[in-house]
């Protein structure tokens, strides 16, 4: 197993983060718990997760300091210095929209995230180390300085990276699903209750019904953001409520409109003939 592989596993099964994560995990909930902030923060509002974009910015301005640093000569070290405060400001939405993801996880998603968060703490403060050496004219210790903080910055981007495409956080729980294109016999009208959702099996995928309003809604039973069961959910106001985290999904299209969940929750058309109930993907 490579080096850093191995380094990952170790950070997953360390128990001495839970400490940590624990003790964050209370403060960051009630910070980005309310139905605003949490849309605002997952990324629900523009159907995609903002972290990830936002993320973009700070390593952007960091990197393109150090270049500066590299290639340019003296004229240029205002604009690395600028580049780098940019960095350092583009960092409090990025992290606040990381805590928001992260307070969601478990186990060693946690305790890989707690990691993640404390190498960007430090890779903040080299930044901000950097910054103002500069800004006093000491410029060989602020490019060392912005130098180790851009390399701290790539090491935890790369336990962010595991997180998403090792764990799955963030990632689409219904990106594998391949449901059939045509009409497909799912229940018979009597098995619905109003307003109390149904699991059913459409060709191989799991979807949710519910009669709401007297018309039969149909979504993904799985819930994109991180696989729970929305047939458990509860339906309130047009929409189902996931019973893991809380996401909001719309009946008729599956807007999410509370996070953590960030995108569409697949969406299926419903008809009745003779007395059955048949669904297929929404067009
Ligand atoms: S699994 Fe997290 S909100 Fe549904």
């Amino acid at each position: 197993m490579a080096l850093l592989e191995q380094l990952v596993k170790k950070i997953e099964g360390a128990d001495a983060l839970d400490a940590a994560g624990d003790a964050l995990s209370g403060p960051v909930a009630t910070a980005t718990g309310s139905d605003s902030i949490k849309q605002l923060l997952s990324g629900g509002w523009m159907g995609h997760q903002l972290h990830p974009m936002l993320t973009d910015v700070p390593l952007g301005a960091w990197l393109s300091a150090t270049a500066i640093d590299v290639l340019g000569g003296r004229g240029e070290r205002r604009a690395a210095r600028r580049l780098i405060g940019l960095g350092v400001l583009a960092s409090i939405p990025t992290a606040a929209s990381g805590a928001s993801d992260w307070v969601d996880t478990y186990g060693g998603e946690k305790r890989l995230g707690v990691a993640h968060g404390l190498g960007n703490v430090a890779a903040i403060a080299l930044q901000c180390a950097s910054w103002r050496c500069r800004r006093r004219g000491h410029h060989f210790r602020g490019k060392v300085l912005s130098a180790a903080g851009l390399g701290t910055a790539l090491g935890a981007a790369y336990l962010g990276g595991h997180l998403s495409f090792g764990l799955g956080v963030g990632m689409n729980h219904t990106a594998f699903e391949f449901p059939p294109s045509d009409w497909t016999d799912v229940a018979g009208v009597d098995d619905l209750v109003d307003d109390q959702p149904k699991r059913v099996d459409a060709g191989g995928v799991a979807v949710m019904i519910v009669r709401h309003r007297g018309v039969i809604r149909a979504l993904s039973a799985t819930c994109v953001h991180a696989g729970g069961p929305l047939d458990e959910g509860t339906i309130e106001a047009d929409c189902v409520i996931c019973p893991w985290h809380g996401s909001r999904f719309r009946l008729d299209d599956g807007a999410p409109l509370r996070g953590p969940a960030a995108i569409p929750q697949p969406a299926w058309e419903s008809r009745v003939v003779d007395g059955r109930i048949e669904v297929k993907p929404a067009s």
